[in-house]
């Protein structure tokens, strides 16, 4: 049987996560989810896996819930939905997560991009939240998240009209952080995970907990947050294997210690 996500490594840190429904342009079923969400569950378990990229195909990162399977589901069944802690599971991941995102990332597909911590789409790459032309609105936080990576005015835009935005666009809006030729979207964003791979784990988890903060907190309770998180890094060995190997001019080997 296909499975529908393919898991590469780790390499050198790196865990490689690509959708594989192509007959559906990688529309997010609840297998689909199962499996991420079961991948993500041992990648976040296993110290050789620092980072990780999720990708799609060249044609779709994934167009959306599928909207087949939704069909089948009433009132009751979207209450108890049991794809809503797939998407808790993903949020709350604590290594980063780079997206790399071609072609088409609508509706429930946007919302997995905006799950992760760094957005690098190629050139042909178009977001959307068209849930209002099915009748209903974004439900995994295309209305949320959209609105604090862009803004009100666009993403009022975006969700009340259905309309894709180009990825220059979404660059020019804060969605993503990079734009790159289609057919190297996902050597970036594996080059970018290896970046982060190679510095200290610790220090990784509690940048990505407090940028994060900046979001979820009023100013005051995020600075405090910060501060704590900075003060905890100075009782770890990658902190003192860090400033030493400053002084000793040489590259840190860092443990996650
Ligand atoms: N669910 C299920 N199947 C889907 C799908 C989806 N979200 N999106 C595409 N497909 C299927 C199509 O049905 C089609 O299958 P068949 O070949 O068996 O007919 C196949 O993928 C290829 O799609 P198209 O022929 O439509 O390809 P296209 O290039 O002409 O159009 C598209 C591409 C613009 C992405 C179009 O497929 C489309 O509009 N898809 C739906 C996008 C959408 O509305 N997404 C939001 C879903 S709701 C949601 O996500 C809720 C949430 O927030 C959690």
């Amino acid at each position: 049987m296909q499975s529908n996500l393919l898991v590469h490594g780790p390499e050198q840190g790196v865990l490689l996560l690509t959708l594989n429904r192509p007959e559906a342009l990688n529309a997010l079923n609840t297998a689909l989810l199962n499996e991420l969400s079961a991948a993500l569950d041992t990648a976040e378990a296993d110290a050789d896996t620092r980072a990780v990229v999720i990708t799609g195909s060249e044609r779709a990162f994934a167009a959306g819930a599928d909207i087949n399977e939704m069909a089948d589901r009433d009132l009751v069944g979207i209450l108890d939905d049991p794809r809503v802690a797939h998407w808790q599971r993903i949020a709350r991941f604590s290594k980063p997560i780079i997206a790399a995102i071609n072609g088409f990332a609508l509706g429930g597909g946007c919302e997995l991009a905006m799950h992760a911590d760094i957005l690098i789409a190629g050139e042909n790459a178009r977001f959307g939240q068209p849930e209002v032309n099915l009748g209903i609105m974004p439900g995994a936080g295309g209305t949320q998240r959209l609105t604090r990576a862009v803004g009100s005015a666009l993403a009022m835009h975006m969700t009340l009209t259905g309309e894709h935005i180009t990825a220059n666009r979404a660059l020019q809006a804060g969605l993503v952080s990079e734009v790159c030729p289609t057919e190297l979207t996902v050597n970036r964003a594996i080059e970018i995970a290896q970046t982060i791979a190679s510095k200290a784990p610790i220090a990784v988890r509690f940048i990505k907990e407090a940028v994060y903060k900046a979001n979820d907190t009023d100013l005051v309770t995020g600075l405090r947050f910060e501060r704590h998180a900075f003060t905890i890094l100075a009782g770890t060995a990658d902190r003192a294997e860090g400033l030493k190997a400053f002084q000793e001019k040489r590259q840190p080997h860092f443990k996650g210690q």
